[in-house]
């Protein structure tokens, strides 16, 4: 269970979040939306943990995210947690299956090879498991970060605008994507974005609407 509690975030004098709170089952997907400028990268990096909330918290079950140690609060991102973002990064000097070997040695998880070729096999990518990624079409990139994010069966997949920058096959087919392979982990799929598409998929499912601040004088 995740449980962010009043949580608000400053920085320069500006009141960027303001108390927000939600309790969200693990398995459960959350649709956050807002525009830009309201927060919404902001509030996946407290989620994550990256920094820290000015006011409130941010906890997974009983572990208060502030309350841990910098080391302990790494193994725990990844452990639990997967991300994928707008813009992939991906190492492209890396093969395929070297990106997906890093994404799981760095939180020295012992993930076997047949997990490793079936992620790849899932998401049509076993077949360009030597080439470098930094070669890959758009969509097979795509489908490699999402790999990347899901490799380690973790808890919590955070999407920022994960769709944005693609056209409306490519973004449907995204969605579909990171829907299933939430659902193979029994993850929760956190997606911010201001993408009306996005939204339409989701219809019915839990949503949080941010609203963009106006900074004070
Ligand atoms: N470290 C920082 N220092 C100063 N301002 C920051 C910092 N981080 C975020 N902000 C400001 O906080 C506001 C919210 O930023 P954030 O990136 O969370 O918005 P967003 O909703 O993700 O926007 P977008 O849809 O454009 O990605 C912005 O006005 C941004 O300039
Ligand atoms: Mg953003």
């Amino acid at each position: 269970m995740l449980h962010c509690q009043s949580v608000s975030w400053s920085v320069e004098n500006r009141q960027i979040l303001d108390q927000v709170s939600f309790d969200l089952k693990k398995g459960e997907p959350l649709l956050i939306l807002g525009p830009s400028g309201s927060g919404k990268t902001t509030l996946l990096s407290l989620l994550a943990g990256l920094i820290s909330p000015s006011a409130g918290s941010v906890r997974y079950n009983d572990q208060d995210l502030s309350a841990m140690s910098r080391s302990d609060l790494d193994q725990f991102r990844g452990q639990e947690m997967g991300f994928v973002f707008q813009t992939l990064h991906l190492i492209g000097f890396l093969t395929v299956r070297q990106n997906l070997l890093l994404a799981v040695s760095l939180p020295e998880k012992d993930i076997p090879e047949t997990k490793i070729d079936q992620t790849l096999k899932r998401l049509g990518l076993l077949e360009l498991s030597d080439q470098k990624a930094g070669k890959l079409s758009t969509g097979e990139a795509q489908r490699l970060a999402v790999a990347r994010a899901v490799v380690g069966s973790p808890g919590w997949i955070f999407c920022d605008e994960p769709t944005s920058a693609l056209d409306d096959a490519n973004a449907e087919a995204m969605i579909n994507l990171l829907k299933n392979e939430a659902d193979l982990c029994g993850a929760s799929l956190i997606i911010v974005t201001h993408d009306k598409r996005v939204r339409n998929a989701f219809e019915g499912r839990a949503c949080l609407e941010l609203e963009k601040r106006e900074a004070r004088a």
